[in-house]
Order: structure tokens, then C-alpha cells, then sequence
């Protein structure tokens, strides 16, 4: 990706950490992803009292895109300090990845003045995922991209049970 692009993308993962609403953790996440258009769109935690209700920044990024209709997802930003992208959020980007969308992450540090970047891909931050295409569950007009995230990677090995 080329050097402004990814500065758009963390200045606006940036800017939306400011708008973290996190009074129960005091932890301020923001997220924003780059589309396949070339758009980008970002997105930041936002907590509730029932404290299972809080989102993460990542996946309101991502559902920000979709809703402006976009979906393929080229680069995913998340900027914090030490944020790591959770479970479920790896998985929700999965969704609308390809095996070359990147992950930036952007550890901010404790005085929130720094910037180390780890750059790594989505699809490896979830191995194992779970995938609609072998369980079958996808429709046979899927309206999204997952076709094209299919990756090559490969299936594990069974063991077979040994002969005693
Ligand atoms: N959080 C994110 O939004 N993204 C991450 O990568 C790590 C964690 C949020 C969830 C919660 O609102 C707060 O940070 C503390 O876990």
C-alpha cells in the first residue's frame, strides 16, 4: 500500500478513537478499513452498562462500510494502546476479506504519542476459522465477496488412528 494511503488510514483510525464512548473500560479503540474502492471507513468501541453489549472498534468499521455498501476489504487499521482485534472481530473480518487484506495494528504505547505498526494479514489472525464455503452454509447467489477471499490455505492433516 502505498505511504499517504496508509497515513489516511491510521489518521482516520486515529480520529475515530477520539470518539470512543468506553466510560466502563477508559480503553478508546479506533478502527478504519480501506474498501476495495478505495474508500475508507472507520469506526470506534462503543460500550454499554450491559457490559456484553460493547462493540469494538473493528467491527464498527466494518459495519460502517457496509453500510455505505462496501464490503471487500483491502487493509484493515486498529489504533490503541496494544489493541489487539478480539475473536469476534477477527472473524466478522474475515467475512469481507481476502487472504492479502492487511492488518495494521497501531500500538499507540502508554503515553499515547507513539506509533508501532505491526503489519500482518487478517487471515492469518484467525487460522482454523470458520468457513462458510466447507460448511456449506453459503446461499447459491451469495450478494458478498466471500468467493474471492477463498484461500488456499491448506486443510489440516488427520491423523489416523494407529494400529495398536
Ligand atoms: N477493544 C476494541 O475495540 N478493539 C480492540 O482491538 C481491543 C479491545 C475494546 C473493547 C472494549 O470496549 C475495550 O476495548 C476494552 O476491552
Amino acid at each position: 500500500m502505498k505511504k499517504n494511503r496508509l497515513r489516511a488510514l491510521i489518521d482516520s483510525a486515529k480520529h475515530a478513537r477520539q470518539k470512543a464512548y468506553c466510560p466502563y473500560s477508559r480503553f478508546p479503540v479506533g478502527a478504519a478499513v480501506l474498501t476495495e474502492s478505495g474508500r475508507i471507513f472507520a469506526g470506534c468501541n462503543v460500550e454499554n452498562a450491559s457490559y456484553g453489549l460493547c462493540i469494538c472498534a473493528e467491527r464498527s468499521a466494518v459495519f460502517n462500510a457496509a453500510v455505505h455498501g462496501e464490503r471487500g476489504l483491502k487493509a484493515v487499521c486498529v489504533v490503541g494502546k496494544s489493541p489487539r482485534p478480539c475473536g469476534a472481530c477477527r472473524q466478522v473480518l474475515l467475512e469481507f476479506s481476502t487472504k492479502e487484506t492487511d492488518l495494521f495494528i497501531v500500538d499507540l504505547g502508554q503515553d499515547a504519542r507513539h506509533e508501532t505498526i505491526i503489519r500482518t494479514k487478517v487471515a492469518k489472525m484467525l487460522p482454523l476459522a470458520f468457513d462458510p464455503f466447507e460448511a456449506g452454509i453459503l446461499p447459491p447467489n451469495p450478494q458478498n465477496l466471500l468467493q474471492r477471499r477463498r484461500s488456499p490455505e491448506k486443510k489440516p492433516r488427520r491423523r489416523s488412528a494407529k494400529k495398536k
